[in-house]
Protein backbone atom coordinates (compact mmCIF):
# COMPACT_ATOMS: atom_id res chain seq x y z
CA UNK A 1 0.00 0.00 0.00
CA UNK A 2 1.05 3.64 -0.93
CA UNK A 3 1.13 5.81 1.95
CA UNK A 4 -0.87 8.68 1.12
CA UNK A 5 1.84 11.54 1.54
CA UNK A 6 3.96 9.93 -0.93
CA UNK A 7 1.10 10.24 -3.30
CA UNK A 8 0.73 13.75 -2.35
CA UNK A 9 4.60 14.28 -2.97
CA UNK A 10 4.22 12.62 -6.02
CA UNK A 11 1.56 14.82 -7.77
CA UNK A 12 3.42 17.94 -6.33
CA UNK A 13 5.97 16.42 -8.42
CA UNK A 14 4.20 15.68 -11.62
CA UNK A 15 2.64 19.31 -11.40
CA UNK A 16 5.72 21.39 -10.66
CA UNK A 17 7.39 23.19 -14.09
CA UNK A 18 10.24 23.60 -11.83
CA UNK A 19 11.65 21.42 -9.15
CA UNK A 20 14.72 21.89 -6.69
CA UNK A 21 16.01 19.44 -4.04
CA UNK A 22 18.18 20.55 -1.51
CA UNK A 23 20.37 17.79 -0.03
CA UNK A 24 22.67 17.55 3.71
CA UNK A 25 24.54 15.11 5.22
CA UNK A 26 21.41 12.85 6.18
CA UNK A 27 21.07 12.60 2.29
CA UNK A 28 24.52 10.39 2.34
CA UNK A 29 23.65 8.12 5.97
CA UNK A 30 21.99 5.35 4.38
CA UNK A 31 25.18 4.97 2.19
CA UNK A 32 27.04 4.88 5.66
CA UNK A 33 29.07 8.32 5.69
CA UNK A 34 28.64 9.58 8.98
CA UNK A 35 26.38 12.54 9.55
CA UNK A 36 27.63 16.28 11.51
CA UNK A 37 25.22 17.00 14.77
CA UNK A 38 23.28 13.06 15.03
CA UNK A 39 24.50 11.94 18.04
CA UNK A 40 27.34 9.61 16.49
CA UNK A 41 28.10 12.41 14.00
CA UNK A 42 31.57 14.23 12.82
CA UNK A 43 31.28 17.40 14.97
CA UNK A 44 30.99 15.14 18.07
CA UNK A 45 34.33 13.72 17.91
CA UNK A 46 36.01 16.97 16.24
CA UNK A 47 35.54 20.43 17.07
CA UNK A 48 35.56 22.00 13.45
CA UNK A 49 37.68 24.96 14.79
CA UNK A 50 40.52 22.72 14.84
CA UNK A 51 40.03 20.76 11.45
CA UNK A 52 37.96 23.01 9.39
CA UNK A 53 38.97 26.51 8.99
CA UNK A 54 41.23 28.42 7.32
CA UNK A 55 43.02 29.51 10.40
CA UNK A 56 43.19 25.69 11.67
CA UNK A 57 44.94 24.97 8.75
CA UNK A 58 47.43 27.85 8.96
CA UNK A 59 47.99 26.56 12.83
CA UNK A 60 48.56 22.93 12.14
CA UNK A 61 48.33 21.71 8.76
CA UNK A 62 49.42 18.23 9.31
CA UNK A 63 45.93 17.78 11.77
CA UNK A 64 43.80 18.99 8.99
CA UNK A 65 44.75 16.40 6.96
CA UNK A 66 44.99 13.70 8.67
CA UNK A 67 41.35 14.57 9.27
CA UNK A 68 40.76 15.18 5.27
CA UNK A 69 42.48 11.62 4.52
CA UNK A 70 40.68 9.83 6.65
CA UNK A 71 37.26 10.69 5.48
CA UNK A 72 38.58 10.59 2.35
CA UNK A 73 39.63 6.78 2.54
CA UNK A 74 36.45 6.45 4.92
CA UNK A 75 34.48 7.11 1.75
CA UNK A 76 36.51 5.28 -0.74
CA UNK A 77 34.07 2.08 -0.60
CA UNK A 78 30.90 3.89 0.00
CA UNK A 79 28.31 3.86 -2.86
CA UNK A 80 24.84 5.69 -3.49
CA UNK A 81 22.10 4.82 -2.58
CA UNK A 82 18.72 4.07 -3.55
CA UNK A 83 17.52 7.93 -2.79
CA UNK A 84 20.70 8.96 -4.96
CA UNK A 85 19.21 6.80 -7.69
CA UNK A 86 15.79 7.91 -7.12
CA UNK A 87 16.69 11.76 -7.56
CA UNK A 88 19.21 11.11 -10.59
CA UNK A 89 16.11 9.20 -12.56
CA UNK A 90 14.56 12.15 -11.65
CA UNK A 91 16.55 14.64 -13.88
CA UNK A 92 15.76 12.57 -16.94
CA UNK A 93 11.88 12.22 -16.37
CA UNK A 94 11.27 16.19 -15.51
CA UNK A 95 11.86 19.06 -17.12
CA UNK A 96 14.11 21.09 -14.68
CA UNK A 97 15.04 19.47 -11.58
CA UNK A 98 18.28 20.96 -10.12
CA UNK A 99 19.86 19.05 -7.03
CA UNK A 100 21.47 21.38 -4.38
CA UNK A 101 23.85 19.50 -2.18
CA UNK A 102 25.64 20.57 1.28
CA UNK A 103 27.78 17.17 0.28
CA UNK A 104 31.17 16.82 -0.50
CA UNK A 105 31.14 13.10 -1.10
CA UNK A 106 30.33 13.23 -4.96
CA UNK A 107 27.38 10.65 -4.20
CA UNK A 108 24.65 12.98 -6.24
CA UNK A 109 27.31 12.41 -9.48
CA UNK A 110 28.19 8.94 -8.50
CA UNK A 111 24.43 8.21 -9.17
CA UNK A 112 24.52 9.88 -12.42
CA UNK A 113 22.75 13.39 -11.33
CA UNK A 114 23.52 15.74 -13.48
CA UNK A 115 22.56 19.30 -12.49
CA UNK A 116 24.21 19.20 -9.29
CA UNK A 117 25.58 22.09 -7.57
CA UNK A 118 27.83 21.04 -4.67
CA UNK A 119 27.79 24.44 -2.04
CA UNK A 120 30.62 22.97 -0.08
CA UNK A 121 33.12 21.74 -2.67
CA UNK A 122 34.08 18.07 -3.02
CA UNK A 123 36.35 16.02 -0.36
CA UNK A 124 37.92 14.04 -3.40
CA UNK A 125 39.27 17.48 -5.39
CA UNK A 126 42.29 19.31 -4.05
CA UNK A 127 43.82 22.45 -4.46
CA UNK A 128 46.66 24.70 -4.38
CA UNK A 129 46.87 27.62 -1.22
CA UNK A 130 48.52 29.89 -3.52
CA UNK A 131 47.26 29.15 -7.43
CA UNK A 132 44.46 28.06 -9.71
CA UNK A 133 45.65 24.45 -9.48
CA UNK A 134 43.14 21.67 -8.56
CA UNK A 135 43.94 18.12 -8.69
CA UNK A 136 41.94 14.99 -8.02
CA UNK A 137 44.08 12.18 -5.73
CA UNK A 138 47.37 12.99 -3.53
CA UNK A 139 48.57 8.91 -3.79
CA UNK A 140 52.14 10.17 -4.61
CA UNK A 141 52.15 13.58 -2.79
CA UNK A 142 53.75 12.87 0.65
CA UNK A 143 51.79 13.53 4.26
CA UNK A 144 51.62 17.67 3.71
CA UNK A 145 51.20 17.76 -0.17
CA UNK A 146 52.57 20.48 -1.80
CA UNK A 147 51.56 22.02 -5.58
CA UNK A 148 53.15 20.76 -8.67
CA UNK A 149 52.89 24.43 -10.39
CA UNK A 150 54.01 26.83 -7.90
CA UNK A 151 55.51 24.75 -4.27
CA UNK A 152 52.70 26.02 -1.74
CA UNK A 153 50.40 24.13 0.40
CA UNK A 154 47.95 22.44 -1.17
CA UNK A 155 44.56 22.17 0.85
CA UNK A 156 41.18 20.26 0.20
CA UNK A 157 38.84 21.64 -2.08
CA UNK A 158 36.07 21.78 0.58
CA UNK A 159 34.62 25.17 1.95
CA UNK A 160 35.51 25.53 5.58
CA UNK A 161 33.95 27.42 8.38
CA UNK A 162 34.40 31.57 7.28
CA UNK A 163 34.70 31.05 3.87
CA UNK A 164 32.84 31.74 0.89
CA UNK A 165 30.95 29.20 -0.95
CA UNK A 166 32.15 28.78 -4.11
CA UNK A 167 30.33 31.73 -6.50
CA UNK A 168 29.43 29.84 -9.43
CA UNK A 169 27.33 27.34 -6.77
CA UNK A 170 25.80 29.93 -5.08
CA UNK A 171 24.87 32.22 -8.25
CA UNK A 172 23.24 29.06 -9.95
CA UNK A 173 21.65 27.67 -6.54
CA UNK A 174 19.93 31.41 -5.97
CA UNK A 175 18.42 31.21 -9.67
CA UNK A 176 17.48 27.65 -9.34
CA UNK A 177 15.48 28.62 -6.37
CA UNK A 178 14.23 32.15 -7.77
CA UNK A 179 12.41 29.75 -10.82
CA UNK A 180 11.43 26.77 -8.91
CA UNK A 181 7.55 26.22 -7.97
CA UNK A 182 8.51 22.91 -5.52
CA UNK A 183 11.31 22.75 -3.26
CA UNK A 184 12.14 19.29 -1.47
CA UNK A 185 14.53 19.60 1.68
CA UNK A 186 16.08 16.75 2.74
CA UNK A 187 18.64 15.25 4.93
CA UNK A 188 19.55 18.64 6.16
CA UNK A 189 19.69 20.13 10.14
CA UNK A 190 19.08 23.68 7.96
CA UNK A 191 21.56 25.20 10.51
CA UNK A 192 24.41 26.24 8.67
CA UNK A 193 24.08 29.35 6.38
CA UNK A 194 24.07 30.40 3.59
CA UNK A 195 22.72 26.98 2.34
CA UNK A 196 19.57 27.42 4.79
CA UNK A 197 18.78 30.33 3.83
CA UNK A 198 18.00 29.56 0.12
CA UNK A 199 14.91 27.39 2.03
CA UNK A 200 13.90 30.83 3.87
CA UNK A 201 14.16 32.31 0.18
CA UNK A 202 11.81 29.94 -1.87
CA UNK A 203 9.66 30.15 1.28
CA UNK A 204 9.38 34.08 0.44
CA UNK A 205 8.03 33.45 -3.13
CA UNK A 206 5.26 30.79 -1.36
CA UNK A 207 7.43 27.72 -3.01
CA UNK A 208 5.35 24.13 -1.42
CA UNK A 209 8.44 23.02 0.49
CA UNK A 210 8.36 19.53 1.16
CA UNK A 211 10.81 18.37 4.08
CA UNK A 212 12.21 14.65 4.45
CA UNK A 213 13.86 14.33 7.59
CA UNK A 214 13.25 11.48 10.63
CA UNK A 215 13.98 14.64 12.99
CA UNK A 216 12.05 17.90 12.93
CA UNK A 217 14.43 21.42 12.01
CA UNK A 218 14.52 24.78 12.67
CA UNK A 219 12.83 25.38 9.36
CA UNK A 220 10.38 22.67 9.55
CA UNK A 221 7.47 25.15 9.76
CA UNK A 222 8.28 26.49 6.55
CA UNK A 223 7.75 23.05 5.41
CA UNK A 224 3.66 22.30 4.40
CA UNK A 225 4.46 18.58 4.16
CA UNK A 226 7.17 16.67 6.47
CA UNK A 227 8.04 13.11 5.66
CA UNK A 228 9.41 12.12 9.17
CA UNK A 229 11.51 8.98 7.85
CA UNK A 230 14.64 8.21 6.37
CA UNK A 231 14.77 9.50 2.55
CA UNK A 232 15.86 6.34 0.86
CA UNK A 233 12.60 4.71 2.18
CA UNK A 234 10.58 8.36 1.47
CA UNK A 235 12.22 8.39 -2.24
CA UNK A 236 11.60 5.00 -3.45
CA UNK A 237 7.89 5.21 -2.07
CA UNK A 238 7.51 8.54 -3.60
CA UNK A 239 9.14 6.89 -6.75
CA UNK A 240 6.92 4.26 -6.49
CA UNK A 241 3.28 6.40 -6.38
CA UNK A 242 4.71 8.56 -9.31
P1 LIG B 1 23.82 17.68 9.97
O1 LIG B 1 24.64 16.59 10.56
O2 LIG B 1 23.81 18.99 10.64
O3 LIG B 1 22.31 17.20 9.83
C1 LIG B 1 21.99 15.96 9.27
C2 LIG B 1 20.48 15.87 9.18
O4 LIG B 1 20.15 14.67 8.51
C3 LIG B 1 19.76 15.85 10.53
O5 LIG B 1 18.69 16.77 10.52
C4 LIG B 1 19.24 14.40 10.62
O6 LIG B 1 18.00 14.31 11.34
C5 LIG B 1 19.06 14.06 9.16
N1 LIG B 1 19.14 12.63 8.85
C6 LIG B 1 19.87 11.65 9.43
N2 LIG B 1 19.68 10.47 8.82
C7 LIG B 1 18.82 10.70 7.79
C8 LIG B 1 18.25 9.88 6.77
N3 LIG B 1 18.54 8.58 6.67
N4 LIG B 1 17.40 10.45 5.88
C9 LIG B 1 17.11 11.78 5.97
N5 LIG B 1 17.62 12.60 6.91
C10 LIG B 1 18.47 12.07 7.82
O7 LIG B 1 24.29 17.81 8.43
P2 LIG B 1 24.07 19.03 7.42
O8 LIG B 1 22.81 19.75 7.66
O9 LIG B 1 24.32 18.50 6.08
O10 LIG B 1 29.65 21.93 6.40
O11 LIG B 1 25.27 19.96 7.83
C11 LIG B 1 25.53 21.08 7.06
C12 LIG B 1 26.97 21.41 7.05
O12 LIG B 1 27.49 21.41 8.39
C13 LIG B 1 27.85 20.38 6.35
O13 LIG B 1 27.87 20.53 4.96
C14 LIG B 1 29.19 20.67 6.94
C15 LIG B 1 28.80 20.79 8.40
O14 LIG B 1 29.62 21.57 9.17
C16 LIG B 1 30.96 22.19 6.35
O15 LIG B 1 31.82 21.40 6.70
C17 LIG B 1 31.26 23.54 5.80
Amino acid sequence: MIPSTYATVAQHLRESKSIVVTTGAGMSAESGVPTFRDETGLWMGYRPEEVATPTAFARDPNLVWSFYRKRRADLAPIQPHVGHRVLAGWQQRFEDLTIITQNVDGLHERAGATRVFELHGRLDLTRCTACNHQQQGLDDLGALPTCPNCGALLRPAVVWFEEMLPEAAIVGSSEAIDRCDLLLVIGTSNRVYPAAALVEQAALRGVPIIEINPKPTPLSNLAGVALREPCGRALAGIDAAL
